[in-house]
């Protein structure tokens, strides 16, 4: 163990651990913070550069890619470009090898759209925002004679959003922007996760996006044991059973590794 031992149970990983080892099923809801030691900036603090005069709430919304198009198709072309030389942290590894360990015993749900989990190797992920590397139209083909038709074709010039070359609709891309909604299934594949588990994990994350820091909340109203993972306060400290304060990549191993 690394961190100081701890009285106050509050605040003891070795309290923590012990609850992990007794729960049959265990879910996890990650947010930015997982992937802060790949070099990946938190949601919240990725506004660099250009990028300072803009909060992420006016970037990532259907009305601004409506208004700006270029520029939130830029905003997401430099976070594609950065993920291209990250690689999954210490966190990341110790929650795939106690799936590996463990199979079906650990649901993890995640805010995240970086695929940091998934190329650790984590199976099942359940992606709550959806995924940064992918694409999907922002509107039902013009010209189509079905509504459920896809654009025809995809026209792509080098750093402009692609476009449908037959109704000029536009590519963006499939993550959950602020006002939609969740991919319905995911949400309630988490929420049974939520409400079935003895031990809910919620690391990195300011918990102040609804409907995913909700799922803490929704555990503990079923029973289960909340853990919070962050090196600083966040909205759901108030909802745990334990507040461990210190990074993912140094707590998520010591709370799961040889477990
Ligand atoms: P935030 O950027 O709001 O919060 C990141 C959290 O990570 C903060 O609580 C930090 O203290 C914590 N953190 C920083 N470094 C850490 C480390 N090394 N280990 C552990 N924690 C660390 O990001 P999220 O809570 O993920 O949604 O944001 C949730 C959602 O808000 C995002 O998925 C995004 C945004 O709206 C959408 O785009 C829909």
């Amino acid at each position: 163990m690394t961190a100081p031992p701890s009285h106050d149970p509050r605040h003891d990983p070795r309290q923590a651990r012990q609850w992990i080892a007794q729960a049959a099923r265990i879910a996890v809801l990650t947010g930015a913070g997982v992937s802060a030691e790949s070099g990946v900036p938190t949601f919240r603090d990725a506004q660099t550069g250009l990028w300072t005069h803009f909060r992420p709430e006016d970037l990532a919304t259907e009305q601004a890619f409506r208004a700006h198009p270029q520029r939130v198709w830029d905003w997401y072309a430099e976070r594609r470009e950065m993920l291209r030389g990250v690689q999954p942290n210490a966190g990341h590894h110790a929650l795939t090898a106690f799936q590996q360990r463990h199979p079906g015993r650990l649901t993890l749900i995640t805010q995240n759209v970086d695929g940091l989990h998934q190329r650790a190797g984590s199976t099942g992920v359940l992606a709550l925002h959806g995924n940064l590397s992918a694409d999907r139209w922002l509107d039902p083909c013009a010209l189509a004679r079905r509504p459920q038709d896809a654009c025809p074709v995809e026209r792509a010039e080098p750093g402009r959003p692609p476009h449908c070359a037959q109704c000029g609709n536009l590519a963006r891309p499939d993550v959950v922007w602020f006002g939609e909604m969740l991919p319905a299934e995911t949400l309630a594949a988490a929420s049974r996760a939520a409400r079935e588990c003895q031990v809910m994990l919620v690391a990195g994350t300011s918990g102040q996006v609804y409907p995913a820091a909700g799922l803490a909340l929704q555990a503990r109203q079923a029973g289960a044991k909340v853990i919070v993972v962050n090196p600083a306060p966040t909205e759901l400290d108030e909802v745990a059973h334990a507040v461990l304060t210190g990074t993912s990549a140094q707590l998520l191993p010591e709370l799961l590794d040889g477990q």
